[in-house]
């Protein structure tokens, strides 16, 4: 039986993230099992730059919930990802991903490509800021395939389904999951399906997704975008990720070669202002230096 892992990024519970996630299950024909997980249940450090993950030890040193969240994914057949808009984009749990996101290179072959479906939820219609675009990478960090993303809105917990509409949306995102690939909805990247641009100089554009550019035109007054693959990729395809995995992993001798070089250029700016750190107890006080 197929195993769906519903990734909660509310903390709310039996808020409207919660009942979109089960709802969707719900709705899903094939025989599967409901896992689900609340990322504020998981205590996550931020990534130390260390790089211990991509060699000897192959996972995360830290020792947090990091690991334990990387095997519930891992096991996972496929994914739904369930996120709330918080002041105009993704909340932080979700964020949270890309300071782990490094961690996650030693299981590319196993996460490449698992079928996922992406839901945000705003209070106010319109006033979802970057949240699509949030899950999205957070998608595409976890080396997904996403099927569909969507942003619906409903403030108070429940308000998605006060009418039927959102019942819908639960329904096509069901379909989507282990349903063929879709058309793309357009205008995107022709490259991503990123939907967020960033407008440069000269009427260049680039995707916010998967932050290659290109040029803007339109026609029949449809914004087209000519989007050009860049020499270093990130996700476009298996091949990219891990290709990148190798460039993380080269990082080591490059630092090593030019380490004197680099420490010199650092150092100049250790004197530089004054740390405000928080009161802790004696001992466990955080290096800022
Ligand atoms: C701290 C906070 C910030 C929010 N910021 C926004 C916002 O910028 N735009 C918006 O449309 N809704 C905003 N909302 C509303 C939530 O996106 C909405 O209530 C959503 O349904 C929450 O999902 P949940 O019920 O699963 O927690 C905010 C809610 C909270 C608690």
């Amino acid at each position: 039986m197929k195993k769906i892992l519903a990734i909660i990024a509310s903390p709310r519970k039996l808020g409207n993230c919660e009942i979109m996630a089960k709802e969707i299950s719900r709705q899903i024909t094939e025989e599967h099992e409901l896992q689900l997980l609340r990322l504020s249940d998981f205590d996550i450090q931020p990534c130390k730059g260390c790089y211990m993950c991509m060699f000897k030890e192959q996972q995360c040193i830290i020792e947090d919930d990091f690991n334990a969240l990387t095997q519930a994914i891992l096991e996972a057949d496929a994914l739904i990802v369930s996120v709330p808009t918080y002041f105009l984009g993704p909340n932080a749990s979700t964020c949270a991903l890309p300071i782990w996101g490094i961690a996650l290179y030693p299981h590319a072959e196993k996460l490449w490509g698992k079928p996922a479906v992406g839901v945000g939820i705003a209070g106010i219609p319109g006033k979802e800021g970057y949240t699509l675009l949030g899950i999205e990478s957070f998608l595409k960090l976890l080396m997904a395939e996403i099927k569909d993303c969507r942003m619906i809105y409903g403030a108070m917990p429940g308000e998605i389904f006060m009418n039927g509409e959102n019942q819908t949306v639960a329904a096509e995102l069901a379909s989507a999951l282990f349903g063929p690939e879709k058309e793309k909805k357009q205008p995107c990247c022709p490259l991503c399906g990123g939907q967020t641009f960033r407008f440069l100089e000269k009427n260049k554009v680039r995707c916010m997704l998967c932050s290659n550019s290109g040029t803007l035109s339109q026609k029949d007054g449809i914004p087209v975008f000519a989007i050009e693959k860049g020499e270093h990729e990130l996700f476009l395809t298996k091949e990219d990720a891990l290709a990148h995995r190798e460039w993380l992993i080269g990082m080591k001798s490059r630092f090593l070669k030019h380490k004197e070089e680099l420490k010199k250029i650092s150092l100049d700016y250790r004197k530089d202002g004054e740390w405000i750190r928080p009161v802790k107890p004696s001992g466990t006080d955080t290096a800022a230096e």
